[in-house]
């Protein structure tokens, strides 16, 4: 049995991609506010404000490539159990040849319906969700996203992904969303443990921080952990 490796990502495994993260100095929540574009009562109020902000991306996403940091982790699949939990909605780590991501904040190239959100569909071949493209139940279509005040998806069994890991790496993220952040508690004290970021306010207990550029650091980790050594 290969011994397994969970690998936590957030905006920043994405960022050197040309994917804006949040809360960086540039990162979408300096230019938008949360509470309008990133929840249900936001929607509610201006769904047109809200669909373009989300179609922006979906067509920005086709202009990126995964990044050195997401090959690397897919890379980890050959000598490895490898399972990516992922704050992340685009879809690079499945790009870069990642099998087994875990979205747990959705996916933003899938839509869904406004009532039911177990109503969902892919995108298709059309980028843009429009006022008026409907779901089968007749509301509104709306990317399949987590919004804020919403449940995280899948997330009794990134828990156990987390329980079960002889490793974790953590990239790209604050650690400041819950409680997508902290599923990293449910790590086993005897795991290695590595955080790979820019900048972090506090480093998690147990973790082992590389402070870095994702596209320099996680092939580092990966390789070290290829060749049997500590990052
Ligand atoms: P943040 O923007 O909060 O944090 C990005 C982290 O990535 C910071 O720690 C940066 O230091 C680091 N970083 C930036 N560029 C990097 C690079 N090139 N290499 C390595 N590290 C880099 O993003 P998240 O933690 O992903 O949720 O945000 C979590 C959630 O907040 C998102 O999933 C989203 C947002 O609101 C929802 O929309 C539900």
């Amino acid at each position: 049995m290969s011994e397994k490796i969970v690998v936590f990502t957030g905006a920043g495994v994405s960022q050197e991609s040309g994917l804006r993260t949040f809360r960086d100095m540039g990162g979408l929540w300096q230019e938008h506010n949360i509470e309008d574009v990133a929840s249900p009562e936001g929607f509610e109020r201006n769904p047109a404000m809200v669909l373009e902000f989300y179609n922006q991306r979906r067509r920005k996403l086709g202009e990126v490539e995964p990044n050195a940091a997401h090959r690397a982790i897919a890379e980890l699949e050959r000598d490895f159990d490898v399972v990516v939990v992922t704050q992340n909605v685009d879809d690079l780590h499945e790009r870069a040849g990642s099998t087994r991501v875990v979205h747990i904040h959705g996916e933003i190239l899938k839509n869904r319906s406004s009532v039911d959100p177990a109503l969902r569909y892919p995108a298709g071949g059309k980028i843009d969700i429009d006022l008026g493209d409907l779901c089968e139940k007749g509301s509104q279509l709306r990317p399949d996203v987590v919004w804020f005040g919403e449940d995280v998806l899948h997330y009794p069994e990134s828990v156990q992904h987390f329980r079960d890991a002889d490793r974790v790496l953590v990239v790209g993220t604050s650690l400041t969303v819950v409680p997508a952040a902290g599923l990293i508690r449910y790590a086993a004290a005897k795991a290695e443990k590595v955080v790979v970021a820019l900048d972090l306010d506090t480093v998690p207990h147990g973790f082992h921080f590389l402070r870095g550029k994702a596209t320099e650091m996680v092939p580092q980790v990966t390789d070290a952990w290829r060749r049997g050594r500590r990052p």
